[in-house]
């Protein structure tokens, strides 16, 4: 199951780098726009759990860290906005239907195998650091860039713990 996330990751990373090459912001908006959705589907199955009765002992923790996360990422996403990012109608068009059909995947995949769909957003968070500390290796210092570069990681860290303790 972890090989089919990387492999999903990896090809979704591929077919986005090529779409929108030499388009940074862009390609950083459609990716925060993507990287949300899984926070949001994290917390749409807790909900529904806490009313089917199914609470476990993790689920306030998990709940308040999904909910901090997915503002973090709206944080992330304003701050692509600001530079720029969805300017266009066909980068607004291209990402939200991916994140319409990324959402009730994840839905369904946290429902049924709540470890791998960690596990495939630590990827997507992992992959996302090194995308940003790849644009700060190619541009230069930009103290915005590395502040969401270290969300990134901690999300991913979150993520691993999360991981563990599901
Ligand atoms: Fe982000
Ligand atoms: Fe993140």
């Amino acid at each position: 199951m972890k090989r089919l996330n990387q492999f999903t990751l990896d090809l979704t990373v591929a077919i986005l780098d090529f779409l929108y090459r030499g388009r940074d912001y862009p390609r950083f908006w459609v990716l925060e726009e993507i990287a949300r959705a899984p926070y949001f589907a994290f917390l749409s199955v807790l909900h529904f759990r806490e009313s089917m009765g199914l609470r476990g002992p993790e689920h306030l923790y998990l709940m308040k860290q999904h909910f901090e996360q997915s503002v973090n990422e709206t944080e992330h996403l304003e701050y692509m906005e600001s530079r720029g990012g969805n300017s266009y109608w066909i980068d607004r068009f291209v990402a939200k239907h991916l994140v319409l059909i990324y959402y009730w995947v994840n839905v369904v995949y946290y429902w049924v195998a709540p470890r791998y769909a960690y596990h495939l957003s630590y990827e997507v968070e992992v992959h996302a650091a090194s995308t940003y500390a790849k644009f700060l290796a190619y541009n230069g210092h930009d103290d915005k860039i590395l502040e969401i570069l270290n969300d990134e990681l901690h999300h991913s860290k979150e993520l691993h713990d999360a991981m563990e303790m599901i």
